[in-house]
């Protein structure tokens, strides 16, 4: 027997019948069809998965999708739509990604930092990144990106 849902996916209303043991991430993914929040380690370790629910970023491998009922959810389909958000050009500017596997979850933490810390010091940036796990780069080209985001006016 389903539960009925209802998500608001980047501004748009899901209507769903969900098992209650589903997570977010396989309702994002496989009911919505957002395919941006990507399946990792689905145990909160790594980050891929990261969305903003009501504004904040969470683990969408750690959420189900019953607790999200009447939440408003952002992934990065819904970030820049009219173009890159400042920050997404700063990070393709500094050719912050390798293989962009982390990318999405970094997007939205970068996102929720710059909201609450427009102009964000070093430390509160790598804060900000501590849940999002990058195989490829080392971090700092994705930390300058970020810091240059914040020195936009
Ligand atoms: S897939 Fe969710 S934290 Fe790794
Ligand atoms: S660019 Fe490959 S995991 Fe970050």
């Amino acid at each position: 027997m389903g539960h009925r849902v209802t998500l608001r996916v980047n501004g748009e209303q899901w209507d769903l019948d969900l098992d209650p043991a589903e997570t977010l991430l396989e309702a994002l993914r496989g009911r919505v069809g957002v395919k941006s929040p990507k399946v990792g380690c689905e145990r909160g370790d790594c980050g891929s998965c990261t969305v903003l629910l009501n504004g904040q970023t969470v683990r969408s491998c750690l959420v189900l999708a019953v607790e999200a009922d009447g939440a408003e959810i952002t992934t990065l389909e819904g970030i820049g739509c009219e173009g890159l958000a400042p920050v997404q050009r700063a990070l393709l500017e500094h050719n912050s990604f390798q293989c962009g596997f982390c990318a999405p979850g970094i997007v939205l933490s970068a996102v929720e930092l710059l909201a609450a810390h427009p102009h964000p010091t070093r430390h509160q940036v790598q804060e900000a990144l501590a849940g999002n796990l990058c195989r490829c780069t080392g971090y700092e080209p994705i930390i300058q990106a970020i810091l240059a985001a914040g020195e936009e006016p």
